[in-house]
Parts: structure tokens; sequence; C-alpha cells
């Protein structure tokens, strides 16, 4: 896949040259970058165009600015390779999961367990005073609220303050179009309720989020899975082939930041994936939970906002940006709005009212951006710190990846090792971790691991971390010692 489009603003092609320059060794860590006036007469723009690539540099953590001095190639871990582009068989499969997944969720949930195992951002991470007060508050105002049977598709003010907060991502959202949900998952199911029936193909990233697969396992809907560049997200010129060949329903797809690879597509891709569906008439299930954490502005935009036809259906919470605890979703059904409509008002029902007018008040306070700039600020140096310490303790072979935000890693261990056999060893020393196989319905990751680095963060956790790598290396060396034997 090319690694960069000739498209897009001016800003972003020097940025994104410079960027490959880095990544592949041109330009070396520590080294001076040109400064403004020489980057700009260089590449014969404005000083301002200039400092917009340095900028987008900087917050992808590629370059850091020293002050006086000027920019740096920053000396971020870099010293393990990405995993490699996934290679997914083109057939689509009936889902049968095992209890692995949900196991897994059942253990990072026990008290005391050092887990890497759930994608779950510990409290710690959110600004709790802030989402307390907007509660207490709607409490108070709206005393007659929790008395009040609530029924609809949401309160008109969240619906209004989602497509206000859905402007960021480069949508222009109706609120009477917006239906408000218990969780993101539960979103997503209502668009595949709305357009697939048993027994239909829904094509998705691969590895995948291991709840599409149960949402999947759960409507009786094969998986067809895509491979996948662990950095620039699904591989379009693959699914423009599965599309040409095979009558897939639907598409299910995280653009940014997907689970468990934290890829993040380029803004051309994104245009070229909404230009597909539409024209092959298939609707596009777009999950934006991890926009937000995206560490570079340009990959918060969603696939929707090239949406012209209303092809694509947004869905989107803040599980992972705000506050759990809130276990509110929303979804835009793009054209099949008023089925997403009809399905909720039968099947799931209005959320309470009292958290939805909370979740207006909190999206609606300046506040929110800088909290989630605090956020993202946190979460890189997690992924920073677990990288230099998978770097220093896996076996040799290692490769991991290097996602733009988010809290998410994806290990692909030297091939022969076993991710389920090292989960249980982790476990009998209370450690949790996602084995790769919760990833797809087939077997093709089981020598690969997800970790999490968003829950809680604790001394016992880096060293945890450097156990994981002691207790592969260990099962790396016996297994080639029985293969010698
Ligand atoms: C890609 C993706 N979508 C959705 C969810 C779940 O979101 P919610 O808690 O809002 O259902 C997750 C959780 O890990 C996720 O990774």
């Amino acid at each position: 896949m090319d690694d960069v489009s000739n498209e897009g603003p001016l800003y972003l092609q020097i940025a994104e040259r410079l960027a490959r320059a880095i990544r592949a060794g041109t330009l070396k860590r520590g080294e001076r970058l040109a400064s403004v006036r020489e980057l700009a007469s260089q590449q014969a723009v404005s000083a301002s165009t200039a400092v917009q690539a340095l900028r987008w540099l900087e917050d992808a953590r590629l370059i850091v600015a020293k002050p006086r001095s000027g920019y740096f190639v920053a000396s971020r871990p870099t010293a393990l390779p990405e995993p490699q582009l996934s290679r997914a068989r083109p057939r689509s499969r009936v889902v049968h999961l095992d209890e692995l997944g949900q196991e897994v969720l059942r253990q990072s949930a026990v008290p005391g367990l050092i887990s890497f195992g759930a994608a779950c951002p510990e409290p710690e991470l959110f600004d709790q005073d802030r989402v307390r007060r907007a509660f207490t508050k709607v409490v108070q105002r709206h005393r007659e609220l929790l008395c009040t049977y609530p029924l609809g598709p949401g309160r008109e003010e969240v619906r209004r303050a989602v497509a206000r907060y859905a402007l960021g991502l480069g949508c222009e959202l109706q609120a009477g179009d917006l239906v408000m949900t218990n969780s993101c998952m539960e979103a997503i199911t209502l668009c595949l309720k709305a357009v697939t029936k048993p027994g239909d193909v829904v094509a998705l990233e691969s590895p995948t989020y291991f709840g599409f697969l149960e949402i999947l396992q759960s409507l009786h809907l094969r998986a067809l899975e895509i491979p996948t560049h662990p950095r620039h997200g699904i591989s379009l010129d693959a699914l423009q082939l599965a599309l040409d060949t095979q009558a897939i329903k639907a598409l299910l797809v995280v653009p940014t930041l997907s689970n468990p690879m934290g890829s993040c597509m380029p803004l051309a891709e994104r245009k070229r994936l909404a230009q597909m569906v539409a024209r092959h008439d298939i609707a596009l299930v777009e999950d934006v939970i991890y926009n937000d954490l995206a560490e570079q502005e340009d990959k918060r935009r969603a696939v929707r906002s090239f949406d012209n036809t209303g092809h694509v259906m947004l869905c989107g919470s803040f599980s992972k940006t705000m506050a759990p605890g809130l276990r509110l979703g929303w979804v835009d059904g793009g054209r099949w709005a008023q089925t997403i409509h009809k399905i909720q008002s039968v099947q799931a029902g209005a959320q309470t009212a009292v958290v939805e007018l909370a979740l207006a008040d909190l999206l609606n306070q300046a506040g929110a951006a800088a909290a989630l700039r605090q956020l993202r600020a946190n979460l890189a140096r997690r992924v920073d710190e677990a990288r230099s310490l998978i770097a220093g303790s896996f076996p040799r072979g290692t490769r991991v990846s290097d996602p733009g935000g988010g809290f998410i890693l994806w290990v692909e261990l030297p091939a022969g090792l076993d991710a389920v056999a090292l989960y249980e060893a982790c476990m009998a020393e209370n450690i949790c971790i996602a084995p790769g196989s919760m990833f797809s319905a087939s077997p093709r990751f089981r020598h690969c691991l997800r970790l999490s680095v968003g829950g809680r963060w604790g001394k016992e956790h880096p060293q945890a971390l450097c156990r994981i790598g002691a207790l592969a290396t260990q099962m790396l060396e016996a297994a080639l010692r029985s293969r010698a034997a």
C-alpha cells in the first residue's frame, strides 16, 4: 500500500514526506530539522504552511521543539518493527467464538489482578469532578426527571449536543436523525439489524475487535476479514477485490485507532472508502469511538464527512474518552436513519434522561477540549513506556504496533509461540493479557496478543510487562529445544 497520497493540503504532504524520512531512518533520532524559514524555502511554501507541517509532526510525536534551538527528531522508542500487513483469506466464515473473550473480560474485573486484558480506561484518567458536577447540576435542576418515563430516541438537548460534537469529526448531522443508545455496541447492533439478515456477509478489518465478532455471531452473520495494515488500516485494494467478487451486505470499520491494531486510515483513503460504498450501494458502519484520541487532528475526521449519499452509518460513545460509566452511545443511520429509529423504539427503548442531559452539558462545556488534550498526553506517555519495556524484554523477533494515539498495543510474537499458552502462564502469575485469537474468526493470530495500557497503572505494571516478556522468551526457548530434540 502506498504510504501517502498526493492529495490533501500542502502542509500534510510535506509533513508526511518528512514522517516517512524519519520512519525510514533517513532523518535520525536527535537530528536537527530545517528551521521554519529553511523548510519554507526548500519546499517553496509560506512560513505558515511550514509551521503547520512541523506542528503535525510534533502532534505525531515524531519531532520535538526545543526552545531557541529548533525542531529535532524525537527519540521515541522504535527499536521494534511494526506488525506485518495481515493476510486474511478472501472467504467469509460463520463466527464460532470460544469463551476466551468473555473470560478475559471477567478476569480483568477481578480486584488485584494486573490487567492488560480489557480495553477499559481507568477512572483516574478522566476529569471525574467535571462529570460529577454535571450530574449534580442536572439532578438539582430537573427534580422530576428520575420519576418521569423516558420515551423516544433521546432528549433533544443531547442529540443537539452530539450533532455539535460531530462537527469536530467533520460531519454535519441533524439532531432529528440521531438516536441515543446505551453504548456504541448497541448502536452498531442496531445498524447491522437495519441492513442485514441472517446469513449475510459483513466485511471487517483483520484482526478486528472481538466484540464485533460477538455481534456477528449473535445476529448469525458471516465475517469476511479483510487484510489490514498496522498503520493505515483496512486495505482498500483487498476490499475492492472482495466487493467485485462476493456479495457483501455491510462493512464494519474503525478508521481511527482500530482495535486491536491501532491503525488510522489516511484522509485520501477515507474519501475513497466513502466513494466505494456509494458505488457498490452497501452500508458502511463506521465506529468513531476512538477518534478523539488520535494524536493527529486530520485522523479525527470521519469517513462519514466524505459521504454525500447516506451510505455511512455513524456510531460512537464516550466510553473511551470521557466517562465509561455514562453508558451512552449514539447512532446516525444515514439513509437508514428511519429504520434505526423504528428498531430502537421497538427493541431497545429510551435511555436515562438524567444521564443524557449530563452528557449534553459535558459536551457543551468549554473544558471538554482541554480534558481530551490531557487524556491524550497521559496515554501517549504510557504507550511510549510500554513500547520501550516490550523492546527491552520480549523475545527477539517480536513486533509491536506504534499507534497514533489511544492505549492499545498489538504485539506479534515470533512464529511458533502460542499466545493462549502464554495467557495461561501469565494468569498463573496474576497477570491478564488478551490472546490474539480473540480478534479473528480464524486461528490466524494465535502468535499475537493485545495489551491495553489504559487500565490501572501502578508500579507493578511495568514489572508485569517485563515478566510477560520473560515468560514468552522461556516458552520460545522451550519450543525450540523440543523441536531440536
Ligand atoms: C472499537 C470499539 N468499539 C466499541 C467498543 C465498546 O464501546 P461501548 O462501551 O460504548 O459499547 C469498544 C470497546 O473496547 C471498541 O474497542
